[in-house]
């Protein structure tokens, strides 16, 4: 029997008010994009003949802006996990007209598969071929979808014709099984593939949506020089671990958080010839191991996603069968496994938003209450990882807000689990420090100088204890931002 063949609005009119919609994708990569347009202008159509239409929302991590953008806009959202990046979907939630569950990306699929957040009732799945059996195909972004294809009643397939469908292969898309018959992930190596190369969904449930569009992605900001000296930064500590034999010769597997800062340490790894040809094992694969995997710098890349612009997608398609041999992509279960993270010793390095003298890192929360992206797989990564390592300017805004405060106003990854802190000015090693030389480590290299003689009256301000808080001060710098704009002026 032939695929259910619709357009975007005969398709989007399949989605009820108060659904559960799974969307596709990982980051702007595999998600798509004419049918999530199409439920936002329903969504407006029906709160114009004043009628309630809300969807809850499950993603594998951000969207592009026909997903978040369009749907926050349309005020067509009441619930949405996990990671989002739009600008509208942020003030959606900061405004409190989204409910956002804020979630390690690696547990998501697992969570809906034991039904802790409700049912799942149509799945949008971006594909580059599906058969007349069933079989989907993805594009450039896995993230949860296997799970939402076999948990969604009815499932959208986009079959959008910009992708070659030649990507099959590209795919890991093996499942995991729910305990109490969990195995082994079973993958001892960063190219091991354990199976299936499309997703298998009854034939009867899904309906085909055909459309040519590009990827919503932009390119990333040109390395300045804050970011290629912490990216110098990383290079020169690794090659000191090296020679100190604490990481092998022939390197340990890397994962590399989003955005410029995690883009700009893998140009910086590439320039550094002490550093050996690498493996990456991350969850975004970024523009800048594209370039690596050309250059013969990254062996085999990983990962969940290829969160590229569109010129590097380009390039991926005019040489896809280089890049078939070098490129894996899987769902966020393998691909942030904690499993696999501790087995294959992974060094993580993950962007933090604010750091505080003891090491805990902030990565979500500006000011301790609005949201920026979210917690991502940094999480995932962080406490299962070989060496976890947190990367940040040492100033934002112009110098007027400090990365490193006396407590971060959120806490993401604790003082447990970071190992090393890097900025422009240098590098924070905390294994084996007590709270107090942490907090000297940090001060002496990494804090911006503006900030250093403040953060040392901050530690010598008569705390006592392990710990050396004082409540009373702790959050000084924010309150000074708060009330005056600008860090400098904390009262300690
Ligand atoms: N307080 C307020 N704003 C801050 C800030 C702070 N302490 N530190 C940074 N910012 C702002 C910057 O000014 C910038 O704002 P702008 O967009 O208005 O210019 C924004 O945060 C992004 O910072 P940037 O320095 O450009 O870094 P980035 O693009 O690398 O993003 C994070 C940094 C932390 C937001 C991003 O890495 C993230 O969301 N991380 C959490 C998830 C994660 O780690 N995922 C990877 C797992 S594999």
């Amino acid at each position: 029997m032939a695929l259910t063949r619709m357009t975007p609005s005969e398709a989007a009119k399949l989605i009820k008010n108060g659904d559960n919609v799974g969307f596709s994708g990982f980051t702007h990569a595999g998600c798509p994009k004419a049918v999530p347009r199409a439920l936002a202008t329903l969504a407006e159509a029906e709160h114009a003949a004043g009628r309630e239409f809300k969807i809850g929302m499950f993603t594998g991590a951000s969207t592009g802006d026909s997903i978040d953008g369009a749907l926050a806009r349309a005020q067509a959202v009441s619930f949405r996990t996990p990671y989002q990046t739009t600008s509208d979907m942020r003030n959606a939630i900061n405004n409190q007209q989204v409910a956002y569950f804020d979630v390690h990306l690696s547990t998501l699929a697992q969570d809906l598969r034991y039904g802790f957040y409700g049912p799942v009732d149509v799945a949008i799945i971006e594909a580059c071929d599906v058969t007349e059996d069933g079989q989907i195909v993805p594009t450039v972004g896995v993230g949860i979808s296997p799970t939402l294809c076999k948990l969604a009643k009815k499932v959208i397939v986009e079959l959008n014709t910009w992708h070659p469908k030649e990507l099959r292969g590209i795919h890991d898309l093996t499942q995991i099984a729910d305990p109490p018959h969990r195995q082994d992930s079973g993958v001892t190596g960063v190219r091991d593939r354990l199976g299936a190369d499309h997703i298998a969904v009854d034939p009867s449930k899904i309906v085909v949506v055909e459309v040519n569009e590009p990827n919503e992605g932009s390119g990333f900001a040109p390395v300045d020089e804050v970011t290629r000296k912490i990216g110098e930064n990383v290079a020169a500590f690794f090659v000191t671990e090296m020679k100190a034999g604490r990481i092998p010769e022939s390197f340990l597997p890397i994962q590399s958080g989003v955005g410029n800062i995690a883009n700009a340490v893998l140009a910086a790894l590439a320039d550094n010839p002490a550093i050996p040809d690498l493996e990456v094992y991350t969850e975004v694969i970024q523009d800048a191991v594209i370039d690596m995997l050309e250059s013969g710098r990254v062996k085999f890349a990983s990962g969940s996603s290829l969160t590229v612009s569109n010129p590097t997608m380009d390039r991926i398609y005019a040489k896809l069968p280089f890049f078939k041999e070098r490129v894996m992509l899987r769902t966020t279960e393998f691909s942030n496994n904690p499993e696999i993270v501790r087995r294959l010793g992974i060094i993580a390095m993950n962007t933090a938003l604010e750091a505080d003298i003891f090491g805990n890192v902030n990565s979500t929360n500006v000011m301790g209450s609005k949201i920026m992206n979210g917690v991502g797989g940094s999480g995932d990564f962080t406490r299962a990882a070989y060496l976890s390592i947190f990367l940040s300017p040492s100033t934002a805004k112009g110098g007027k807000i400090s990365a490193f405060v006396p407590m971060v106003s959120h806490v993401d990854h604790n003082e447990h689990d970071v190992k090393v802190i890097i900025s422009e000015y240098g590098v924070a090693d905390l294994r084996g420090k007590s709270p107090r030389q942490r907090a000297e480590a940090i001060i002496e290299n990494c804090v911006h100088p503006d900030y250093r003689p403040l953060l040392r009256a901050y530690l010598d301000s008569g705390a006592k204890g392990q710990t050396p808080v004082n409540l009373d001060t702790a959050f000084a710098f924010h309150k000074a931002f708060i009330a005056t704009g600008d860090m400098h002026n904390a009262e300690l």
